[in-house]
């Protein structure tokens, strides 16, 4: 029966422990999007993790859709990122780079000059994105004409062989939480009439080219993806996830990636409907405690389980749950703040 405190292998890679470090934006990077000497001392704080999966990174100026979020896109990012890889590394650990690009999410004013908001579809999310200028509307993106999608599908390529020039230990697509290769997946966001949309293999055609290309820039072995199926958040609804999200697992399967990350953070079981046809590694995510998470893995449903808010608050997770020593809770006044307050103030028990 696995426990949480064994290893896991990964590819080439031995998690030592199957305590894994969610992806989590924390927004602080410098305004053109290079990580800061903070960052790497908050990764560094977190080596104890199995493997750590960085925050969202843009793969492009144009898909960005956060104020003071990290990119990987430019000479100056890669170096940045290094200085956060090679903390991680000396305290002993490991780290996988999370790549994405914001889609419908972005708004005109954190992208550069003249450059529009994209999407599967010319359909906006309700509601406001928060920025360093205030709040601002959503807008209507424009719809992205198919002779546009390969050098998209590229940017995602370009940016793994960056992580991997920076020093990351390998790539999960962010293919969760509404934000682009979300979009395409979704029906009820992705409205379009060619290759791209329609059926449930259209709608996973953008994923799966991006994965490939990846495979192509990085090697399988290196490779992650993460799903949250009906989150609620970024308008999200997914109508026929339950014809999707097993289609799209079997194709990932027969490319052989490294791991499915699930999130279960909508009404669908995720976990129970694709960890059977999945042959890689099963990481298991969002709303885990020690137990749940131990008895997840002890049964096999699961090789590994995500934990996120709990890694924020407790940078030595994995020793605390050793130990048995209480958890901090983290404060969410400042998930987005400027600054080590909130950051790496969080002691070690
Ligand atoms: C502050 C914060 C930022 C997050 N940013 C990301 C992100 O950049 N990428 C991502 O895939 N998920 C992100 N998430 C979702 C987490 O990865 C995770 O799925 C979620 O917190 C549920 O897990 P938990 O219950 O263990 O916290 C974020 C969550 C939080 C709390």
């Amino acid at each position: 029966m696995a426990s949480l405190f064994d290893p896991l292998q990964l590819g080439s890679l031995t998690l030592p422990n199957r305590i894994v470090m969610a992806p989590m934006t924390r927004s602080r990077a410098d305004e053109a999007g290079v990580p800061t000497d903070l960052m790497a001392t908050y990764y560094g704080q977190r080596a104890g993790a199995g493997l750590i999966i960085s925050e969202a990174t843009y793969v492009s100026p144009d898909a960005k859709g956060y104020s003071r979020i990290p990119g990987l896109h430019t000479a100056a990012q890669v170096a940045g990122w290094k200085k956060v890889t090679d903390a991680v590394h000396a305290k002993g650990g490991r780290i996988f780079a999370q790549i994405f690009h914001c889609g419908r999410v972005c708004v005109p004013v954190l992208l550069p000059a003249g450059v529009e908001p994209v999407a599967p579809s010319a359909i906006a999310i309700n509601g406001k994105n928060y920025t360093d200028a205030g709040p601002v509307d959503f807008v209507v993106p424009r719809e992205l004409a198919i002779v546009e999608i390969p050098s998209i599908v590229n940017d995602f390529a370009t940016a793994a062989q960056n992580a991997i020039a920076a020093g990351f230990d390998g790539v999960e697509l962010h293919a969760a939480s509404g934000y682009l290769v979300h979009q395409f997946l979704d029906g009820s966001i992705n409205k379009r009439g060619d290759a791209y949309g329609g059926s449930v293999s259209n709608r996973c055609r953008f994923a799966l080219e991006i994965i490939e290309a990846m495979i192509g820039a990085i090697g399988r072995e290196r490779i992650g993806i993460k799903i949250s199926p009906r989150i609620k958040f970024n308008d999200v609804a997914d109508p026929d996830a339950g014809d999707v999200y097993p289609y799209l697992t079997s194709q990932l399967s027969a490319k052989g990636i490294a791991y499915l990350h699930g999130a279960k953070q909508g009404d669908y079981g995720v976990h129970e409907a694709v960890r059977p046809l999945f042959q890689g590694a099963y990481f298991a995510g969002a709303g885990f405690d020690q137990a749940s998470g131990e008895a997840m893995v002890a049964s096999g449903k699961a090789d590994a389980i995500v934990y996120g808010k709990r890694f924020i608050s407790n940078p030595d997770l994995p020793a605390r749950f050793a130990s048995g020593a209480a958890l901090a809770d983290d404060n969410a006044k400042t998930h987005y703040s400027k600054g080590a307050e909130g950051y790496t103030d969080y002691p070690a028990a």
